[in-house]
């Protein structure tokens, strides 16, 4: 753990140099990321919305091309909320064959890659057609043991803390739980998310101050690291700096820390 006084500026070094400085062996386990600010990148450059999901998926594609490099566990991404149905159609056509265009390049460099594909969200409430490409990608690459790419759509942290009570219902009427065994470790194992470790980081561009419905029960310990880049600029260079300033955090999980120990 640096000093806080010793902290270098992280915004003043190469895509090389910031690889280098990271400590390889202190990565975050599971970095999730909101990405946010298509709309406004695009209006910026007076273009259509979707001009700025279409550079966005661009971006998606370099950063879980890094995350991969680096060695990441895991990598989930904010591709599409339950409450993104209450954009206007043609965005919302636009964004659901932006996915599965992402999909299809993809899975190239998933194969390639080692990286294995995954979902969170009611993908059952997604058009047949998309339903369709997330199958073929999660079994095309659910034997690789590499990066896992979670991909969060149709997802909602509320609609997913009901599912889950749901399932604790029903397991409970049919005797399969015991009520007085559930705890925080069990209800995590009733989340979309019961296989993953929960978020170490969680990056937020575009500089909104929100957590926007996702991984609410995951998020309770993460690190958050919002930055004022819009998505479509938020490239590997960028990424890099997140993973090592989170490494200059001080994580203290509700104790009271080394820094402040030694004041
Ligand atoms: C938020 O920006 C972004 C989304 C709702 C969609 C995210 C989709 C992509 C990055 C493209 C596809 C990527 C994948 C991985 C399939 P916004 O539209 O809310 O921006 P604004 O707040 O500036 O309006």
């Amino acid at each position: 753990m640096l000093k806080k006084k010793n902290k270098p500026d992280v915004r003043k070094f190469s895509k090389q140099e910031l690889w280098s400085m990271i400590d390889h062996n202190n990565l975050p386990k599971h970095v999730a990321v909101i990405m946010d600010g298509n709309g406004r990148w695009a209006r910026s450059r007076m273009l259509p919305r979707v001009a700025g999901h279409r550079v966005g998926m661009e971006s998606a594609l370099k950063i879980v091309e890094v995350a991969s490099d680096l060695g990441l566990n895991v990598l989930t991404l904010y591709a599409f909320s339950a409450e993104n149905w209450r954009r206007p159609a043609d965005e919302v056509g636009a964004l659901m064959k932006l996915l599965v265009e992402f999909l299809k390049r993809e899975l190239i460099s998933m194969k390639k890659n080692n990286i294995c594909f995954q979902t969170i969200g009611r993908i059952a409430g997604l058009p047949d057609w998309v339903q369709q490409q997330i199958k073929w990608s999660i079994d095309q690459t659910c034997k690789n043991t590499g990066l896992i790419l979670n991909v969060a759509l149709n997802y909602g942290g509320q609609q997913e803390i009901v599912d889950a009570v749901k399932g604790i219902v029903r397991d409970v009427e049919h005797k399969r739980l015991d009520i007085n065994e559930l705890d925080e470790e069990t209800f995590s194992g009733y989340l979309y998310t019961a296989d993953l470790p929960d978020p170490d980081l969680l990056i937020r561009t575009s500089g909104e101050m929100r957590i926007s419905n996702f991984l609410l029960w995951q998020l309770a310990y993460a690190e958050m690291l919002i930055t004022p880049t819009l998505w479509p600029d938020f490239r590997k260079r960028e990424f890099l700096q997140a993973i090592l300033e989170y490494q200059q955090r001080e994580r203290r999980f509700g104790t009271i820390g080394k820094l402040v120990q030694s004041k």
